[in-house]
C-alpha cells in the first residue's frame, strides 16, 4: 500500500510513547518511576466531575454545535477578557478536543507548500510535525540556557525569510519551564508586525507560573497584535483535566471560521459532557491551579535540587510548567555496559534499563544535552527516582 508522502515525515509524538512504554513496564510488575508523562497528578477538581455527572444525567450527550457550546465560548471570552483585557466575539472562539487539536486546526487552516513557521527551540515535541504534516517547512530559532532561552529580535529577524509565515510563542514553555517577559513579547509582536506574522501563542501553562509571576499574553499587547495572534489554551494542565480533551483557539474571525468549517469535517464537536466540565473549571475560579502550583512548587524545588548533586547534570529552576531540563552534557563521553552515552537519548535508555527511571531525551525537543523530567508527580517518587539516577550514573565509567 503507498501511503500519503505526509504521513512518511512525522515520527509518533515520543512523549506519549516513552509514557506509553513506562506504563507497559510497570503492568508487567516493574517498579519503574515515570518522570516522562506530561501531566498533573492530582484529580480533577470534584465540581468539574459533578458538572460532567449532571450532563449525563440530564442527557446532555448528543452532538452539539460543531464549534462547541455557546455555554463555553462566552465564558472562554469572559476569562480573556477578564485576565487579559482581551475582547473577543463568540465567533472569534473555537472550542476544540484539547490544545493539540487547536494547534492542528490552526495548522491546517493557515499553512501551505513554502510557507515557513519559526519555532523558539527547545520546543514542544508536535509544532515540528504539526507544520510538516501541512506541508510547511519549521524554522528552528535556537534559544540558549545561560539567557534563560530569551528570544531576541535580531536573532529572530535573521530566521525570517519573504515565506515566514507565522512564528510559535509557548511561555511557559514545554520543556525548558522559561517565561517570557513582556520585553521579550515586545520584541516578537514588533517583529511580527513589521513582516506581517501570525503569531501563534501557546498559553496551556499560563497558570502554573511560580515566585508569584503573573502570565502576560502577547495579544494584550495591543490592538493590532491581538489581530494578528492566535491565543491556544485549555483546561488540561490547569485543572487537571488532560483526559477530557477540551482546548481552545481565540483570535481573528477569518482565521477562527477557517478553524471551525476545518473541525466541522473532521471531528465535529469536542465532546459534549466535557465541554459542561470546561464551564465548571473555567468558572470556578483560581483556587485549584493555585493550590496545585503550591504543591508543585515544592517539588520543583526539590527536584531541582537534587538533580544539581548529581556530578555532570546542571539544572536551571524553570519558571513555570512542571518540568525540570536538565544539563547532562556532562555526563557524555562516559560508558555504560550497553555503549557509550553520546547523547540524551542514550542515557534516557541507559536511566531507563539500569534505574528504572523513564525520562524524555532532549533531541525531540531540539536538545541532544538535556533530559525532560516532570515534577508532577510524588514528593517520594521525586526523591527515589533522582536517588537512583544518581546511582547509576555514578556506575558510569
Ligand atoms: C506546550 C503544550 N501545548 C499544548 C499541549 C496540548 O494540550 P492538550 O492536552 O490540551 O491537547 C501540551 C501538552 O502536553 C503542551 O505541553
Amino acid at each position: 500500500m503507498k501511503l500519503a508522502t505526509r504521513a512518511g515525515r512525522i515520527v509518533p509524538s515520543p512523549t506519549l510513547s516513552i509514557t506509553a512504554t513506562a506504563k507497559a513496564m510497570i503492568a508487567q510488575g516493574l517498579d519503574v518511576i515515570d518522570f516522562a508523562s506530561g501531566e498533573p497528578d492530582f484529580d480533577t477538581p470534584e465540581p468539574v466531575k459533578a458538572a460532567a455527572e449532571a450532563a449525563i444525567r440530564a442527557g446532555f450527550t448528543k452532538y452539539t454545535a460543531s464549534s462547541g457550546i455557546d455555554e463555553l465560548r462566552l465564558a472562554i471570552a469572559e476569562k480573556l477578557q477578564a485576565e487579559q483585557g482581551l475582547r473577543y466575539d463568540k465567533s472569534q472562539v473555537l472550542v476544540s478536543c484539547g490544545a493539540k487539536h487547536s494547534l492542528y486546526n490552526l495548522a491546517e487552516a493557515l499553512l501551505e507548500a513554502g510557507d515557513e513557521v519559526v519555532i523558539p527551540s527547545p520546543f514542544w515535541v508536535s509544532y515540528q510535525d504539526q507544520v510538516l504534516l501541512n506541508d510547511a517547512t519549521p524554522v528552528l530559532l535556537p534559544t540558549h540556557e545561560a539567557d534563560g532561552y530569551a528570544v531576541h529580535q535580531q536573532a529572530l529577524e535573521e530566521r525570517l525569510t519573504p515565506r515566514t509565515k507565522a512564528i510559535i510563542v509557548n511561555s511557559p514553555c514545554n520543556p525548558t519551564g522559561a517565561t517570557y517577559d513582556r520585553a521579550i513579547l515586545e520584541g516578537i509582536a514588533e517583529v511580527a508586525l513589521r513582516h506581517d506574522l501570525v503569531i501563534i501563542s501557546d498559553e496551556i501553562y499560563e497558570k502554573i507560573l511560580y515566585d508569584g509571576a503573573r502570565h502576560i499574553s502577547i495579544a494584550s499587547l495591543g490592538p493590532d497584535v491581538a489581530a494578528r495572534t492566535v491565543v491556544v489554551n485549555g483546561v488540561s494542565k490547569a485543572y487537571a483535566m488532560t483526559g477530557w480533551r477540551i482546548g481552545y483557539a481565540a483570535g481573528p474571525k477569518e482565521l477562527i471560521t477557517a478553524m471551525a468549517n476545518i473541525q466541522s469535517q473532521s471531528t465535529s464537536n469536542p465532546c459534549s459532557i466535557s465541554q459542561k466540565a470546561a464551564v465548571a473549571a473555567l468558572r470556578g475560579g483560581d483556587a485549584f491551579p493555585r493550590h496545585m502550583v503550591v504543591e508543585f512548587d515544592r517539588r520543583r524545588r526539590l527536584m531541582v535540587e537534587r538533580l544539581n548533586k548529581i556530578p555532570g547534570v546542571t539544572c536551571r529552576m524553570p519558571a513555570g510548567a512542571f518540568y525540570a531540563f536538565p544539563n547532562v552534557a556532562g555526563v557524555f563521553g562516559k560508558r555504560a555496559a550497553q555503549g557509550p552515552i553520546t547523547a540524551a537519548a542514550d542515557l534516557a535508555d541507559y536511566l531507563l534499563k539500569e534505574a528504572l527511571v523513564a525520562v524524555v531525551p532532549g533531541e525531540p525537543f531540539g536538545s541532544a544535552a538535556h533530559l525532560r523530567l516532570t515534577y508532577a508527580t510524588s514528593a517520594e517518587a521525586i526523591v527515589r527516582g533522582v536517588d537512583r539516577m544518581q546511582a547509576a550514573l555514578e556506575k558510569l565509567a
